[in-house]
């Protein structure tokens, strides 16, 4: 992994690191089979509609539909199939379905926020969704994530694992977010704002949006904790 390319444990303008970051030293556990033998769970319980977040209750969630779509890369560049890809999200005013979110942003009806699918055999992954709001977060004055999903990935093993953040490109808030800017390293932060493409784009439905995701490795996708 190159210099900068992960967010530190500790970064004090994102506030929470400073109480959950360790205080003391990391202690190196050896590995052993369980470390690399791939989850077993999920697989068959992933139904085609988990990855549609706008098909899962009696009508359409409020918002600008959105196709979500990238190939999992292991460091070598090569495909990661059969994979489980799970993500969540707030609805489009920027609230989650979540018991400590107080938004004064409505919720909706039609919008659980949360999805999952298997990678195919060329490690694709394909999402419909809603496009996600920006939402308060109390970090320091006037504090607004930018408009994000959360992917979870657990690759070929748990020490693959990946939990991490997507972003959406030009957005004016990427700048201000002390969880975006945790990352040093400029390339690194790139690579977690989705690029738009014309080709995931279906006409009078839905914008596209790639986000490749690389497991483990020194192009690997920036780590949100890993704590
Ligand atoms: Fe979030």
């Amino acid at each position: 992994m190159s210099t900068g390319s992960q967010p530190p444990l500790l970064y004090p303008p994102y506030a929470s690191t400073v109480r959950r970051a360790p205080a003391r030293p990391l202690i190196r556990l050896p590995h052993n089979f369980s470390d690399f033998a791939a989850p077993v769970y999920g697989y068959r319980d992933v139904a085609e509609v988990d990855a549609d977040l706008t098909c899962q209750h009696a009508g359409e969630p409020l918002g600008e539909r959105i196709v979500v779509s990238g190939r999992v890369l292991d460091e070598d560049g090569r495909p990661v199939r059969r994979t489980l890809v799970e993500l969540w999200q707030c609805n489009a005013a920027g609230r989650y379905r979540h018991a400590i979110d107080d938004h004064p942003a409505p919720l909706d009806p039609n919008f659980s926020g949360a999805g999952r699918t298997i990678t195919d055999d060329d490690g694709q992954y394909r999402f419909v969704t809603i496009k996600p709001g920006a939402y308060p977060w109390r970090n320091h004055h006037n504090a607004w994530r930018p408009a994000h999903i959360h992917f979870s990935l657990f690759g070929e093993s748990f020490l693959s694992r990946l939990v991490t953040q997507m972003y959406f490109p030009g957005d004016p808030l990427l700048a201000r977010d002390p969880v975006f800017q945790s990352i040093a390293d400029a390339g690194a932060r790139e690579s977690l704002i989705s690029r738009f493409d014309l080709d995931l784009t279906e006409p009078e439905w839905a914008l596209g949006y790639r986000f490749d995701i690389v497991l483990r490795g020194p192009r690997s996708t920036p780590f949100e904790d890993r704590t």
